[in-house]
């Protein structure tokens, strides 16, 4: 069984939850290599639903390791909760959830700062989770943020604390915040420290050990490709890596050992917060597919801005993470509307491109092909040949178009609303 990555192609939010809760059914282990408490996966399970943040989906089948790799952000805070609502809830999270130690601590005082920059009205807003994770991300590159690790030694977190904080204060003090004392700041986390102290390791080991033994391992991406900040619509982008090279990078397992990238992609598109989004929808078509796609952020619940499938965006995710297949997901959403387009190209400054002019993304106009829509539910589709023509055509042409074979179809949220094209485990087709 191979090391696989799962990566979302587009603004995150494409329904990883489900897909890598298929995949996890024969994982052994799952890994989260990047981003931090800004993510939020949605599980459908017996009916029953589940948000999780940092910890991986795999943590609903009970015979996966889960880890949280070095290259994520942790609020300490955050995880216990989250470790105490799947506890009440029946999940056994003890002995299957690992930290690594390396991975860098969230402080009260980067969500204070993420907040304050993000404050209502700004004008310079990116419209980030404030969660932290950006402040987080520039202590750690710059080289003073605290690893998780110090949490084993009281004096060693006291000392990284201090003296991140003493960077912070001035910028905490221009931004018209209130600095918190040091003493405050230990005293909020230190309730966390014998819940997470036992749960550290060196994961980067524990996973390579896995791959090489060849373990069933799914790397599961969080956001999306276009939120990467090397390769995203930076500046409004997160601070992490999400495509499938972070996977790399943020578990600590060389490329050669990845056996399978596969790509999560919406049959529609969202985006949150702020940033262009050239297909996005203002009217009532918009206003539907959010409606039924229940488009609101699972960790803010602010309503996601949607629009038509962006084919020069997909194939630019197929390019950028080297995608072996895409997993589709939401088709159903799309039932019920009467014409569904798909951005083909975008008319820019220079005339008219195929490709993705990341540049100028905010100012260029998409050129659609619009497709007949179908009203039959999609439910209980179980194969191609199962779903109506039309569905079927809008299918066909995207498949051709974005450069990539699709590995499933997901018509519905729960695990069996789904069309396997092939053995998700199985040998790939090559793209
Ligand atoms: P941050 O990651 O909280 O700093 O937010 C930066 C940008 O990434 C904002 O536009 C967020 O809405 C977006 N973002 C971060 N995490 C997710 C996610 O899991 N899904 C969708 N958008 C996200």
């Amino acid at each position: 069984m191979p090391a696989i990555v799962i990566v979302g192609a587009q603004w995150g939010d494409e329904g990883k939850g489900k897909i890598v809760d298929i995949y996890t059914e024969r994982a052994d282990m799952v890994v989260r290599f990047g981003g931090g408490p800004n993510a939020g996966h949605t599980l459908v399970v017996d009916h029953q639903k589940f948000v999780v943040r940092l910890v991986p989906s795999g943590i609903l089948r009970q015979g996966t390791t889960c880890v949280l790799a070095q290259g994520m952000v942790i609020d300490p805070r955050s995880l216990v909760t989250e470790l105490d609502e799947l506890e009440s809830r029946g999940i056994k999270t003890s002995g299957r959830l690992l930290v690594s130690d390396r991975a860098h601590v969230i402080f009260p005082y980067h969500v204070l700062v993420d907040g304050l920059r993000e404050g209502e009205g700004k004008k310079d807003a990116i419209g980030t989770t404030k969660r932290g994770v950006g402040p987080c991300y520039e202590d750690k590159f710059a080289r003073r943020g605290v690893p998780l690790g110090a949490f084993r030694d009281v004096q060693k977190l006291r000392e990284m604390t201090q003296r991140a904080l003493a960077e912070w204060s001035p910028v905490i003090r221009h931004l018209g915040g209130d600095v918190p004392r040091l003493d405050d700041v230990l005293a909020a986390i230190a309730p966390t420290r014998e819940r997470i102290v036992p749960l550290l390791v060196d994961t980067q080991s524990l996973v390579e050990r896995a791959v090489r033994a060849r373990k069933n391992v799914v790397l599961e991406g969080a956001q999306g490709t276009l939120l990467d900040v090397d390769h995203g619509t930076y500046p409004f982008v997160t601070s992490s890596t999400p495509t499938a090279g972070g996977a790399c990078v943020g578990a600590g397992v060389g490329p050669t050992r990845i056996d399978e990238v596969v790509g999560l992609v919406k049959a529609y598109t969202t985006r949150v917060g702020g940033g262009p989004f050239p297909t996005e929808l203002h009217d009532e078509v918009g206003e539907s597919i959010r409606k039924v796609g229940a488009e609101f952020g699972s960790v803010t619940g602010r309503p996601r801005r949607t629009g038509w499938l962006d084919l020069p965006a997909l194939r630019y995710a197929v390019r950028v993470n080297g995608l072996d297949a895409l997993a589709v997901t939401k088709l159903d959403v799309l039932t019920g509307l009467d014409a569904v387009k798909v951005c083909v190209a975008y008319d820019t400054s220079h005339g008219r491109t195929e490709d993705l002019p990341l540049d100028e993304f905010g100012t260029v106009t998409p050129v659609y092909q619009t497709f007949k829509g179908w009203t039959q539910p999609l439910g209980g589709a179980r194969s191609m040949a199962d779903l109506p023509r039309e569905a079927r055509a809008y299918l066909d042409f995207v498949e051709a178009k974005g450069e990539c074979p699709f590995i499933l179809v997901s018509v519905g949220p729960a695990r069996d609303e789904t069309i396997l094209l092939r053995d998700p485990f199985g040998p790939q087709a090559a793209c």
